[in-house]
């Protein structure tokens, strides 16, 4: 296992179902880190499940308290930071983002993600659109954006999570000049 040489937090990035939580949770145990989701954040503070959220007010809000959550971020360190797939969708969030956090992007191919979201219904983004094709589009739409705010993409097809775990430290300890 890599040493982890650096004390900036890992906001991971990318689709719904690309695998931040599990990574997340991968790292947190192996490094020792502290680990906050900003879904997780919201659901506290609304005391609301996600798709009661977007049911009841609207995505627009549930928008405004990612934004919320993301700026109270800011004093974290050794943390990793697990992001809602839209959270990058907003500038000021990538802003706040990495004024303490390095960003990593996690890809998929749709295919891999149709196969790890397709059971689950607490995604109102995808409700009613699970299929290859809009996982697709929506991907596509996003990925300008993704990719800007990345210090680091690693693709997680086909890949343990001990070796995506692994890809990140090496990135990250190179992005510090380690
Ligand atoms: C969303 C992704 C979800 C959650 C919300 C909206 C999105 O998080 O924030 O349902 O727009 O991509 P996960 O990426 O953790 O599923």
């Amino acid at each position: 296992m890599t040493e982890l040489l650096f004390h900036d937090n890992i906001a991971l990035i990318g689709f719904m179902g690309v695998g931040k939580s599990t990574v997340s949770h991968y790292l947190r145990d192996q490094y020792s880190l502290d680990e906050i989701e900003t879904d997780a954040m919201i659901v506290e503070s609304e005391n609301m499940a996600i798709r009661d959220i977007f049911e009841k007010y609207g995505e627009a809000y549930f928008r405004d308290c990612e934004t919320r959550a993301i700026l109270k971020l800011q004093d974290c360190r050794r943390t990793v930071i697990s992001c809602g797939g839209g959270a990058v969708m907003r500038k000021e969030n990538v802003a706040n983002l990495k004024k303490g956090s390095r960003i990593v992007l996690l890809t998929a191919k749709p295919e891999t993600i149709l196969k790890r979201v397709r059971h689950s219904d607490s995604r109102p983004i995808l409700n009613g659109h699970m299929n290859v094709e809009y996982i697709g589009e929506l991907m596509e739409k996003r990925r300008t954006a993704y990719e800007a705010a990345a210090d680091l993409m690693v693709s997680t097809d086909g890949k343990r999570v001990e070796d995506i775990c692994e890809e990140i430290v090496r990135g990250m300890n190179r992005l510090n000049g380690q």
